[in-house]
């Protein structure tokens, strides 16, 4: 495939209604931006498109609960989200938003032409229907049970649950998100994409073309969509924030999020395009510009059979050459969410680590979701820093330029005649340098960042096997050449790593006092020149201590803890029971005298207990959150008329009270005072 003349790039538009998270820089915006500084380096002319997606459901809903305008949450979240894709190094070359006026009539104008061109089928229908509010339910503003997993908390065009999309009537018991009430059906009109239409026409084939060159998550994905059977889909909703619906008879419609989003790409395109004094329609409308998006595999549906249904039937644009979408990362085994506050947030990240936005960048890279799901654990981004970044790049930074001060005063020596092994590290740059490209022009981000990571590799052997340290007594000629060929080592990283680490490489030519130097130039012997004087060494990479990493884990457990207690509902009482049977349970207060972990299990501990009426043996199982030697000497509420029975061959006589929190984590029921031991509890 010939080279395209323009490449342009976008990363999926993230709602502003709430933070940037590490599954969203997983999923959309680490890859592309590595690949957009890959195609920069190499000196492409490249454009890289995001924004906010101000439109859409979830937005209005904050709104109204926070009792504010939906103006006021996009604005927000709008200048969070930029800062932190600002500060944590995803160098957009135009974050634009979906509110902006430049947008409205991009979009506008957009319909305008499908609606001429009778593109659309216009349906009346009925739909679900507030009374109480006077609004439409589309979308989000109404829930439900969802009729394939029973959740009873599905939305009306998607179920979080179990992923399954939906439309309002699919569901089970549908009521309004607005007001609870059970909706009425009444008749509306709207205008629909005729994706059967497409998909017979030409779609499928279309989809067909890339089952060789788009990745088989993404390819597999379209084929069972289009499997199903494609539907007609509404483009426009009763609502009152979006983009307006700008045909005779749509008062009070606004266009679908998922119509104007997409659209979006094209409105900061051109946004930044009058910005850079450039022609907009040379990126979106020639046939040698080569349009890539980055998403998360949430929105394929969208980017691979919707949007290019829209492009195609508007006749003006080119389609996607490809869309590398990625699956999802989760965070310590658990599916990241952001109602559960599951999450490692962007900006909590870059306040307690702030000059560490290349560790997370590394890991988040090595641990790519790009076939299947994937994991993060706080455990390895420490091991990622500690065993890779600083024991094998830093370190080899940091030894090649220490030993340029100490033997040469800083100054890069000359070199002399190079023997095969010199001759052979210098050509393995060249090696690693071709692979690294494969990698990534075929989007295989964690192969490409342990690839990069091999040059660093290479330099430690380099220098491990040649010993400069040694040599310097015997033979300095020699070392003069190994420690040039060192340099260019490190100024070949300088290149190699700047899609992964910007931060770091931008660190890196300040130490080497370089500026920043082209892809091709990496592999070239000569890429610093001797008599070059380089800065003094600073470490690349922190150490980061078992400390650091124990209270991210606390701070993960503390959240997912207060939002469980928050979304606690009560299990609904049991049956009634009699006076009479109450009166037969005999509760005391005692206090534990001792305590010990039952052998070979995780939960049980053996406990003696003063009753006030004996010292008895009780076996609880409370293991998981008391530790035997904290609850020594502490009353508890003890059942002691409960028929003694066997547990792991210990005989339990009675069982002590506690209460399980919504967490699960079981508490002592207590006195508020201490109460003489034996004490009946009525
Ligand atoms: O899923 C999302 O977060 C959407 N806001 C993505 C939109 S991408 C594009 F079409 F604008
Ligand atoms: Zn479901």
């Amino acid at each position: 495939m010939k080279d395209p003349k323009r490449y342009l790039i976008t990363s999926a538009l993230p709602y502003a209604n709430g933070p940037l998270h590490l599954g969203h820089i997983a999923g959309a915006y680490l890859p592309a931006d590595i690949y957009v500084r890959y195609l920069k380096l190499k000196g492409k002319d490249v454009v890289y498109i995001c924004g906010s997606d101000e439109h859409g459901v979830p937005i209005t809903l904050r709104a109204r609960k926070e009792g504010v305008t939906p103006q006021d949450v996009v604005d927000k979240y709008h200048g969070m989200i930029k800062s932190a894709f600002d500060e944590f190094g995803i160098a957009f070359d135009i974050y634009h938003r979906t509110s902006d006026p430049v947008h409205h009539h991009t979009a506008s104008e957009f319909f305008k032409t499908m609606h001429n061109k009778d593109e659309f089928i216009e349906k009346e229908e009925e739909q679900f229907f507030d009374e109480q509010e006077q609004q439409f339910l589309a979308d989000r503003y109404i829930v439900g049970t969802c009729p394939k997993c029973g959740f009873e908390e599905a939305y009306g065009d998607q179920c979080e649950k179990c992923g399954t999309s939906l439309s309002p009537k699919e569901l089970i018991n549908p009521k309004s998100k607005l007001s609870g009430n059970v909706p009425i059906l009444k008749t509306t009109k709207h205008w629909y994409l005729d994706l059967e239409r497409y998909q017979g026409e030409w779609l499928e084939k279309w989809i067909d073309s890339h089952k060789s060159d788009w990745k088989s998550n993404v390819y597999g994905q379209c084929k069972s969509w289009l499997k199903a059977g494609l539907q007609p889909r509404a483009v426009t909703r009763d609502l009152d924030w979006g983009v307006p619906v700008p045909v005779k008879d749509a008062d009070g419609k606004v266009l679908y999020v998922w119509f104007d989003a997409p659209i979006g790409y094209i409105s900061a395109t051109k946004a930044w395009a009058k910005e850079k004094g450039k022609n907009w329609k040379d990126y979106w409308q020639s046939e040698d510009s080569r349009l890539i998006h980055f998403i998360g595999k949430d929105n394929i549906v969208f980017h691979c059979l919707i949007f290019p249904s829209m492009l195609k039937a508007h006749g003006d644009y080119i389609l996607p050459y490809n869309v590398p979408a990625n699956e999802f990362l989760n965070l310590e085994g658990d599916k990241l969410s952001t109602s559960r506050n599951w999450a490692v947030w962007i900006h909590e990240y870059l306040q307690d680590f702030p000059d560490k936005q290349d560790v997370l960048r590394y890991t988040i890279c090595a641990n790519s979701p790009e076939q299947k799901d994937n994991d993060f654990t706080w455990k390895d981004f420490q091991t990622r820093n500690n065993s890779e970044l600083v024991a094998i790049f830093g370190n080899f930074v940091n030894r090649t330029l220490v030993l340029t001060h100490k033997y040469y005063d800083g100054k890069v020596p000359e070199r002399g005649d190079l023997n095969d092994f010199d001759k052979k590290t210098l050509d393995e740059i060249i090696v690693i340098k071709g692979n690294l490209e494969k990698s990534i022009e075929n989007f295989r981000f964690r192969e490409a960042v342990k690839i990069a990571m091999d040059l660093a590799r290479l330099g430690n052997k380099f220098l491990a096997d040649t010993e400069p340290w040694k040599l310097i007594k015997t033979d300095e000629d020699r070392v003069k050449t190994i420690m040039n060929i060192s340099i260019q080592i490190t100024a070949a990283l300088s290149i190699i790593m700047e899609p992964f680490l910007p931060f770091t490489t931008e660190k890196l030519r300040s130490l080497l006092n370089i500026e920043k130097l082209d892809w091709e130039l990496a592999g070239k012997y000569d890429l610093i020149l001797a008599g070059h004087s380089i800065n003094k060494a600073s470490l690349l990479f922190d150490k980061i201590e078992d400390e650091e990493i124990e209270k991210q884990v606390q701070k993960l457990l503390d959240s997912k803890k207060a939002n469980e207690m928050e979304n606690h509902k009560a299990e609904p009482a049991k049956d009634n029971c009699t006076y009479d049977e109450f009166m037969k349970m005999d509760i005391r207060v005692g206090t534990i005298l001792e305590a010990e972990q039952v052998p070979k299990t995780d939960k049980l501990l053996k406990l003696k207990i003063d009753t006030g009426i004996d010292q008895r043996t009780v076996v609880s199982g409370i293991a998981v959150d008391h530790k035997p030697e904290d609850i020594i000497g502490k009353q508890v509420s003890v059942l002691v008329n409960l028929e003694p029975r066997k547990i792991r061959g210990i005989e339990s006589q009675g069982m002590i009270l506690m209460a399980k929190d919504a967490s699960g984590k079981l508490n002592f029921v207590i006195p508020d005072v201490k109460t003489n031991d034996g004490s009946g509890i009525k």
